[in-house]
């Protein structure tokens, strides 16, 4: 598998409207969508800074995959998400590669986006997301 590039970089935050003044204080960010996913335990929002994207990770509860994160690890680097055009293809690879998936099929992610997780440690300890760009 190759990914085409990195799509996104997670974010955990703790203050989601804090956190977008200073993406856009500090890097010129532009919010591309913003919304509470219930379903997912998060408010998030997609900033765009040039070419590139982040995504800022708020959890709605303490007992939430990020709440849990940031009880553990703090506010940071959350993941790093990688665009690819067939993600079906690409979770039947990255099983024969002998990645472990969180995901063994594709879900519905944030904003529209078609993802899956693949467990840190297959990455060298980094969550990582892989994107469908269609
Ligand atoms: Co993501």
């Amino acid at each position: 598998m190759t990914a085409r590039g990195i799509h996104h970089l997670g974010v955990a935050v703790e203050d989601l409207d804090a956190a977008l003044v200073t993406y856009e204080l500090l890097f010129g960010a532009q919010v591309e969508h913003s919304a509470t996913v219930e379903d997912q335990g998060v408010r998030a929002a997609s900033l765009r800074i040039g070419a590139g994207r982040v995504e800022l990770l708020e959890p709605l509860e303490e007992d939430t995959p990020v709440g849990r994160f940031l009880a553990k690890r703090g506010p940071g680097m959350h993941h790093v998400a990688y665009e690819v055009s067939d993600l079906g293809a690409t979770l039947a690879e990255l099983t024969r590669a002998g990645a472990d998936l969180i995901d063994e099929h594709p879900r519905a992610g944030l904003f529209g986006l078609e993802v899956a997780f693949i467990h840190p440690d297959s990455v060298h300890g980094v969550l990582s997301e892989v994107v469908s760009s269609g």
